[in-house]
């Protein structure tokens, strides 16, 4: 046991009590057994490399082409994408692609390159293989954007599973994105990031690795264009990045590195070219397209592990209530399951859940209710009896039930890769439907079983479905909450298909924006968890995965004053805007910080409502075009290298540039700006960029700009939508795109585009809506903004 497992133990321990303690050592031995037994040692192993080509087989989209020891299969599909696979590897079976994999455009194929290499020319990229099988992907000018050295692999002599690295160049200006949700982005630094979806045992800073959801997608921005690769394999491995260096003109750049080290499955990757816009438009279209969630999901949420009584919730939404305060939703934590048991209620403390979700449904506020995966193993327990009927719970090597810890006590898994039991176990929300709630927020499930030493997960022998093709636990582990997100998703559509689902993860895989979104999971309170706050949502959103947010205040302890404040205005600005916190942290309620920070917690609460429409579009945007709501400053200028490497601020969409206060005592703070003028939505005052400005940041708001031009569907006074614009520069025009609110069923709202300009010798201002068959003026009332043009004094 090394010295954080300990910590881990004492910690977890420390919460549960003696019976709990002996538990999770007991665990922690079978797992190590189990192990031990099914998994021997990796014995001598041989590696491998491709070797020389051998011959080549062109077909539709690309070929295939064999070297003495593998054989590589190329494909350029219709969307663009390029994929590649060694040992013969298809794109499927896969859980990112899902039946996905578009067709291979026919106009692809595989020709001979210098040097007795093959080379697939494709739109937007070509992909030039050497005779000993090294891959570089070009731009269609030629500059190279990632170079693959040959693949190498080390195969168990008595046979098993092989283990593979693959070393890949990108420029010396690249800098690398995604990787899942890291604490420590969102540009990752030189390090080594693990592929292990992992629970941290603790409240977590920018300096833990892994975290909850990893993912081996890189996005990798450089000045000639952006890519983003994505190395389809589930198992666990290592991805160390090393970013390049330039020799400033004296012709010796350091290339930057990437070495993938996994400890089994397949070795193929789609790789994706292009703007960042057009790289996350592909990776939507082959990994699907994120869910919508309900307009009310985008409103403020309250969560709070310890409500522990309906008349608490009471209290809480009441403090809502008289003082004015902005409130859509509230999220039940496991105190108020029966002993812990998923799928259960404590009839003493919550006796009439299904009346108290019905009167706050009436005053517009929605219950959401926390589901984990772990079913306590106990004959008696309805889930544990229903699951057992149909055979769901996962087995180890032997046949015998994995049996781990979780908050019931000792508990059983279900095997989400397989479909009978994403089935039965989808069924089980109905139960929550029928208590009232509108939504899931789904924990533990990376998965988590508690453990005094070793991983607090399964034991990597832990046999899985993996959909008839079997398999063990480090093939399904990353993907076992994808499959738990599918099974809820798929049967809430038929439980209640009038409404869209609301489904969030604190684990998952690439491809869970299908079902939903993520959080932050159990980050630290203290200043360096905000800005891991903020590194999570954006490497989350470049990964594909455009909706989630933090633990508003931080999981643990008690934030300061000024600290809870920042950090509720920055979540104003996320797509999950949640307050929550642990059993045992300090109050999260904005009035529990004195009058100031109340004041200022209303202006933030109320302006997120201000924008919702805006979020709504969005969601809808986000949908369509796989294009995050919370973006990067370089999203529209990857080629500013200034844009690159900042990390403090983010673009809410086309509109907005959000820039909180990540430190404390700050009352102004530096902002890089993007190209163009900018306003101060607050003063007006005016901004041109690129600069780097400083901006007023008091205590009352964070700094957000308003892009000259801009259209920003906003909420007015009446609850109608209204459009605010922003003037654009005399002799420049602006635009922006709305989608209305359809409600929360499955209605298409048409996309609306509107633009601004400048009419009689810049005199005045127009704003139209662009139409089919010419302009026309906007249906809503129209606010411009921006007209009085205040010089910011700098
Ligand atoms: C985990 C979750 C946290 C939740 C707690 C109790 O730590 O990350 O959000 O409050 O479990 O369910």
């Amino acid at each position: 046991m090394d010295g954080r497992d300990l910590v881990r133990s004492v910690r977890v321990v420390g919460s549960v009590g003696a019976a709990q303690r002996l538990r999770t050592v007991k665990a922690a031995w079978r797992r190590r057994r189990a192990d031990a037994e099914a998994l021997p040692p990796r014995g001598p192993e041989r590696a491998r490399v491709p070797g020389p080509v051998r011959e080549v087989e062109p077909g539709t989209g690309g070929g295939v082409i064999r070297f003495n020891r593998s054989e590589l299969r190329i494909l350029v599909a219709v969307n663009g994408a390029v994929f590649w696979g060694w040992d013969g590897a298809a794109p499927e079976p896969s859980y990112a692609l899902l039946g996905r994999c578009p067709e291979a455009d026919p106009r692809a194929v595989l020709e001979p390159d210098k040097d007795g290499g093959w080379r697939v020319v494709a739109e937007r990229v070509t992909v030039v293989v050497s005779r000993h099988g090294a891959i570089e992907v070009r731009t269609p000018g030629g500059v190279t954007l990632r170079r693959d050295l040959p693949p190498r692999w080390w195969e168990p002599v008595g046979g098993g599973a092989a283990r593979w690295m693959q070393r890949s160049e990108v420029p010396a200006d690249a800098r690398f994105f995604g990787l899942g949700g890291r604490a420590s982005g969102p540009r990752l630094r030189a390090g080594t990031y693990r592929l292990w979806n992992t629970d941290p045992g603790r409240a977590f800073g920018p300096g833990d690795d892994p975290l909850y959801v990893t993912m081996p997608v890189q996005l990798v921005v450089s000045d000639a264009a952006t890519h983003l690769v994505f190395h389809d394999t589930t198992w666990d491995g290592t991805v160390t990045l090393r970013e390049g260096e330039e020799g400033a003109g004296s012709g010796h750049d350091r290339a930057g590195t990437s070495e993938l080290r996994v400890e089994g499955g397949p070795l193929r990757c789609w790789v994706m070219v292009g703007t960042p816009a057009r790289v996350l438009l592909a990776w939507a279209s082959l990994t699907g397209a994120p869910a919508l969630p309900p307009t009310w999901a985008l409103g403020h949420h309250h969560a709070r592990w310890g409500f522990g009584s309906e008349q608490e919730v009471r209290r809480i939404v009441s403090g809502y209530q008289e003082r004015g305060l902005p409130l859509d939703a509230v999220h039940l934590d496991i105190d108020h399951l029966d002993e812990h048991q998923v799928f259960t209620v404590d009839q003493e403390r919550f006796p009439k859940l299904p009346l108290l979700a019905e009167e706050l449904r009436g005053d517009g506020i929605r219950l959401v209710s926390i589901v984990d995966p772990a079913v306590k193993a106990a004959e008696g327990n309805a889930v544990y009896d229903g699951g057992t009927a149909v055979d769901a719970f996962v087995r180890d090597a032997s046949g015998q039930l994995v049996r781990g810890v979780a908050w019931p006590g000792e508990v059983v898994f279900p095997d989400f890769t397989h479909p009978r039991v994403r089935e039965w176990w989808g069924g089980l929300y109905e139960e929550r439907l029928t208590q009232g709630f509108s939504g899931f927020w789904h924990d533990m499930n990376e998965p988590t079983s508690f453990a005094a030493f070793g991983e607090s997960t399964l034991p990597r022998s832990a046999r899985h479905a993996l959909e008839g093709r079997g398999g063990d636990h480090r093939e399904a582990h990353n993907v076992y909450a994808l499959g738990m997100a599918r099974a809820a998703y798929d049967s809430l559509r038929e439980l209640a298909p009038k409404e869209r689902p609301f489904v969030f993860s604190r684990s998952g895989w690439a491809g869970m924006q299908r079902y939903g979104g993520t959080w932050s999971g159990d980050v630290a309170t203290g200043w360096p968890g905000l800005r891991a706050s903020l590194s999570l949502v954006l490497g989350l959103g470049l990964c594909g995965v455009p909706y989630s947010g933090p633990d508003v205040g931080g999981f643990d302890g008690s934030p300061s004053p000024e600290l809870y404040l920042r950090w509720l205005q920055l979540g104003a600005y996320l797509p999950l805007f949640r307050t929550h916190a642990s059993l045992r942290a300090g109050r999260r309620e904005p009035w529990e910080f004195g009058a100031d920070v109340l004041e200022h917690a209303r202006v933030a609460l109320v302006e997120r409502r201000r924008l919702l429409p805006y979020f709504v579009t969005l969601a809808h945007l986000a949908r369509r075009t796989g294009a995050p709501y919370v973006r990067p400053l370089w999203w529209n200028a990857p080629e500013d290298r200034a844009l690159r490497d900042c990390e403090d601020a983010f673009l809410l969409g086309d509109g907005l540039l959000v820039a909180p206060v990540l430190d404390p005592g700050a009352d102004r703070r530096a902002v890089q700006l993007p190209r163009g003028r900018w306003y101060d939505t607050v003063t007006e005052q005016v901004y041109e960029g690129p600069a780097q400005v400083l901006v007023d940041a008091p205590l009352s708001r964070i700094p957000v700009l308003a892009r000259a031009g801009a259209v920003i569907p906003v909420r007015g006074d009446d609850g109608g939508l209204e459009l605010e614009v922003w003037a654009p520069a005399r002799g420049r025009s602006g635009g922006g795109l709305v989608v209305p609110d359809g409600g929360d069923g499955w209605d298409e709202p048409e996309l609306e585009r509107y633009v601004t300009r400048w009419k009689s010798r810049g005199k005045r201002l127009v704003v139209e809506r662009a139409g089919e068959g010419g302009s026309s003026e906007p249906p809503y009332p129209v606010r411009v903004r921006g007209l009085g043009e205040r010089s910011a004094q700098m």
